[in-house]
């Protein structure tokens, strides 16, 4: 088995390179398309944590680990009490004993990092305070659908420069999108977030941090937005309210879009305050095929990530992954 994936951690979307990306949303699109990627972690069980709350990602995680003939253990903070009851580090050992992975949804990314140091079997991250890898890979897989591409894709991210922004930004470079940021001072991506972005850019393709929100939307393929209160900043809300109030999505913005632009959003969305009902429920809003793609995505990472079972010292189940992954995967 030739995935470069195999036995790998996913901490941020920076970890994956342009072709692995494209092996990942290869085979998402082949597994939505119907194709069977088989059970390649038939016997293997999965920890999932959650510390902060979640419906799309932990669900679909659960189905994508089921589908691929896994056993998901989701564990909720109240019971596990990360760096409360127990140390990161020895939450992260304990489950390395008994399970064959680690999928964390967490408050920070610093504790991540500790627990992917801690555990011999692979780690994904769920979501932190720095980044949203998984998501941004389903969104990847949407813009591909939308724009029939993700090289020069258009995309203009509307909001805060917060973690689903973050792994964009390295979306963008690795994959060549001509990203633009537009937010309200002093809500701009983190200085590391950008350096690092410059750094692992794959070409010339402009990218943007920009405060003019009609350059930005002018000839965009996707208007994209997330919340502007995000989990864990809720004493901000009024005050955001009123920072990013003029950057709603709204149809009076999108009227300064292209008609053919689509609108994405990552979900959960805040109803009223970064878009309206109208437009998330409007022609041009693909968010629900969004959503969906998150669990395309995660089959065909998790498919990837464990393709090859020898690291885990378990035998291979059957070969359909393997031949599902060699017909996508050039
Ligand atoms: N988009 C996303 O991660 O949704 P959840 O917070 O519901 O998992
Ligand atoms: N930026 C949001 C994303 C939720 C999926 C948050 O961190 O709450």
């Amino acid at each position: 088995m030739s995935s470069t994936l195999v036995g790998r951690d996913l901490l941020s979307l920076s970890d994956l390179s342009a072709s692995e990306i494209t092996a990942i949303l290869d085979l998402a699109a082949a597994a939505k398309a119907g194709t069977d990627l088989g059970r390649p972690l038939e016997g293997l069980t999965l920890a999932l944590i959650f510390q902060r709350p979640s419906n799309r990602t932990r669900v679909s995680f659960e189905v994508a680990i089921h589908r691929l003939g896994g056993h998901p253990i989701a564990l909720f903070n109240p019971e596990v009490q990360l760096g409360e009851r127990e140390s990161a580090a020895d939450i992260s050992r304990i489950l390395d004993r008994y399970a064959d992975g680690i999928v964390a949804r967490l408050v920070s990314h610093r504790d991540l990092l500790t627990i992917a140091g801690a555990a011999r079997s692979p780690v994904v991250n769920a979501l932190t305070d720095a980044e949203h890898p998984c998501q941004v890979l389903a969104d990847l897989l949407t813009v591909r659908e939308a724009c029939g591409r993700t090289s020069g894709a258009r995309v203009t991210y509307i909001g805060d420069g917060n973690n689903v922004c973050a792994s964009w930004i390295y979306a963008a470079a690795i994959c060549d999108i001509d990203l633009r940021v537009v937010g309200p001072p002093g809500y701009e991506p983190r200085d590391a977030v950008l350096e690092r972005a410059v750094r692992l850019r794959a070409s010339s393709t402009p990218f943007t941090v920009t405060h003019d929100v009609d350059a930005a939307l002018r000839d965009t393929d996707i208007v994209y937005t997330d919340v502007w209160t995000s989990m864990g900043q809720e004493t901000e809300q009024q005050r955001r309210r009123e920072d990013f109030a003029r950057l709603q999505v709204n149809d009076a913005l999108l009227t300064r879009a292209p008609r053919s632009a689509r609108v994405m959003h990552c979900l959960p969305a805040h109803r009223g305050e970064e878009i309206t009902d109208s437009v998330i429920d409007g022609a041009q809003s693909i968010v629900f095929d969004q959503a969906e793609n998150r669990m395309w995505v995660q089959m065909a990472l998790l498919a990837l990530i464990y393709a090859d079972r020898a690291h885990t010292g378990l035998p291979q189940p059957d070969g359909r992954a393997d031949r599902a992954i060699r017909e996508t995967v050039a």
